[in-house]
């Protein structure tokens, strides 16, 4: 098993650009972050919606994922404005794969390209620096945007979870993707 605590403070710059990923500590969680988790529209995909979080939730989460030997917990940042997050984790050592989710909190960050740029580079963090051999990834089925996004990131579908959520009172289906190290 690797020890991930390294990758705990370091601030990672892709390509070169104004975005940037570092691991999230209990002082970077905010009233902005607290609104988007508020705001049905950022999580109406994912299962935060089901609950009105709380200053406490969020601080709680972001210092239980910086204390986690299986999970790394980056904030997104266009310079040093935090605008989303992206969670690889959990991380399974034995079989060398891990999850990945994530979202855009600040909406003029949407549509930019900056997911598509993020998700290429942890991808390619996992394969290279925890030598990790395949990243997974779900999302519910009517989520366009998250299911092109991990498309143009190169992953493949594998599965189909049939009408295994409920959206808006109705049943629907999740899709399951995956990534292999070529
Ligand atoms: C969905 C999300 C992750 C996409 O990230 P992003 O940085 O906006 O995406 P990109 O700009 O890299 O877009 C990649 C492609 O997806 C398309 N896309 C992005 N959001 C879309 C949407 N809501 N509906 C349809 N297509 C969408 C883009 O147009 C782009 O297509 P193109 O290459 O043909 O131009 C982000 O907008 C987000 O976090 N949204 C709210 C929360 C959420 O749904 N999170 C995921 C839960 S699993």
């Amino acid at each position: 098993m690797k020890n991930i605590n390294r990758y705990k403070n370091i601030s990672y710059k892709i390509n070169h650009s104004e975005l940037s990923l570092r691991s999230l500590k209990v002082e970077d969680t905010s009233e902005k972050y607290l609104g988007w988790m508020n705001d049905i529209e950022i999580v109406k995909f994912t299962e935060q919606k089901n609950k009105k979080h709380n200053f406490q939730d969020i601080k709680n989460y972001v210092d239980e994922k910086q204390s986690s030997k299986f999970d790394l917990l980056f904030g997104i940042f266009h310079n040093s404005d935090h605008i989303g997050n992206i969670k690889l984790g959990p991380i399974n050592f034995n079989h060398k794969i891990s999850e990945i989710s994530f979202f855009i909190g600040e909406k003029k960050y949407m549509n930019k390209g900056i997911m598509t740029k993020v998700i290429k580079y942890l991808i390619n963090f996992s394969f290279k620096k925890l030598s990790l051999e395949k990243i997974t990834a779900g999302c519910y089925s009517n989520n366009l945007g998250s299911k092109k996004v991990l498309l143009k990131c190169g992953f493949t579908i594998e599965g189909k979870r049939r009408r295994h959520v409920i959206y808006e009172k109705k049943r629907i289906d999740t899709l399951i993707f995956g990534i292999l190290k070529k």
